[in-house]
């Protein structure tokens, strides 16, 4: 392979420009050159691509976001936008894909694939709901993001002795709401994946203050239904009988920025240079993943189609940790 592509889709995250700058260096140091392609699948159905050599990914590593932009492209899921695609990598004369993004991006990973085209995929989302890997890029610094605010709360929550519903992202996956919660000391967490009755939250909260704690805090998933501000409703008619107040706040994009943490540098740069070896020695078509600090390829398909479960021992701990 002389030729590579690499671009960044989906939700952003911190450690994309990390992991694109290993994907480049790595390639260009087992011969291949490499092209960035701009704008994720939007830019690639649209023919938008630079060229990368050792320079053009210098001096991007602590820096969020992605140097290359990303997009959520409706239009790649057709078969048309698909050899759209095609069409512009054979005719810049690129034979492999490096695809750095979440759920959906490895789905389009997948589709390209499926059409014989070499392709590796790099799990990165702030969700952490990618199979394949125990921990995708940008979750960490997300985690370090969402406990920072959580501090913050704590002080005027303690001063006001209130209660605080913290909304975290995630989609569906209660990943980023548990870790903080446990890692944050939070009073409860509330996740898609257990369920928690509006009664019993209530009662939990009341306990708190009862057991001497001067704020209480709630960790709310933004996938946990009926929603947090169905939750501050409930809550906040009850405000008399409960005996605190509620307040909430909803971190939201806030958790995709910033510098990516350490962790998150090193994980980028080990996933994104795998990557670029797994086009050279021709494994296409696999996800490169970290599993037990070990660097594994999975194929496309399975890392799809098996998301991460929750793990329960997790949610047990974190009640205890309540206490
Ligand atoms: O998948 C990452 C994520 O940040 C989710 O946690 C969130 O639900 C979604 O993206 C938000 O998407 P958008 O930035 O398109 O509003």
């Amino acid at each position: 392979m002389k030729r590579i592509g690499v671009l960044t889709s989906g939700g952003d995250g911190p450690g994309l420009n990390p992991c694109i700058r290993a994907a480049t260096r790595m390639a260009l140091s087992l011969g291949m050159a490499v092209c960035g392609i701009k704008r994720g699948f939007a830019g690639l159905m649209d023919g938008e691509m630079v060229d990368l050599d050792a320079r053009a990914v210098g001096g991007i590593l602590g820096k969020g976001g992605t140097f290359l932009g990303t997009a959520r492209a409706l239009e790649f899921k057709t078969l048309r936008g698909q050899r759209e695609a095609l069409r512009n990598l054979n005719q810049v004369g690129v034979e492999g894909l490096v695809v750095v993004g979440g759920n959906g991006s490895l789905s389009g990973a997948l589709a390209l694939h499926k059409l014989d085209f070499p392709v590796v995929g790099v799990p990165a989302t702030i969700d952490n709901d990618v199979g394949g890997t125990d921990i995708a890029i940008g979750v960490d610094t997300a985690l370090n993001t969402i406990l920072d605010a959580v501090d913050k709360i704590k002080d005027t929550a303690s001063s006001h002795q209130r209660a605080f519903l913290i909304e975290v992202m995630g989609r569906d996956c209660g990943y980023l709401a548990l870790n903080s919660g446990i890692a944050g000391g939070a009073e409860a967490v509330l996740i898609p994946e257990a369920e928690t009755p509006l009664e019993e939250l209530a009662r939990t909260m009341v306990d708190a203050y009862i057991r001497g704690k001067s704020h209480c805090i709630v960790i709310v998933a933004e996938g946990y239904k009926p929603g947090t501000l169905a939750i501050v409703q409930y809550l906040s008619e009850r405000e008399d009988e409960l005996g605190f107040d509620v307040r909430v706040t909803v971190l939201g994009h806030v958790q995709r920025g910033g510098r990516p943490s350490a962790f998150d540098r090193l994980l980028a740069t080990r996933l994104g240079s795998a990557a670029a070896q797994a086009l050279h020695d021709g494994q296409p078509g696999n996800v490169i993943g970290l599993v037990g600090n070990q660097i594994t390829l999975t194929p496309l398909e399975e890392a799809i189609t098996n998301p991460p479960k929750i793990d329960m021992a997790l949610c047990k701990l974190a009640e205890i940790m309540e206490r």
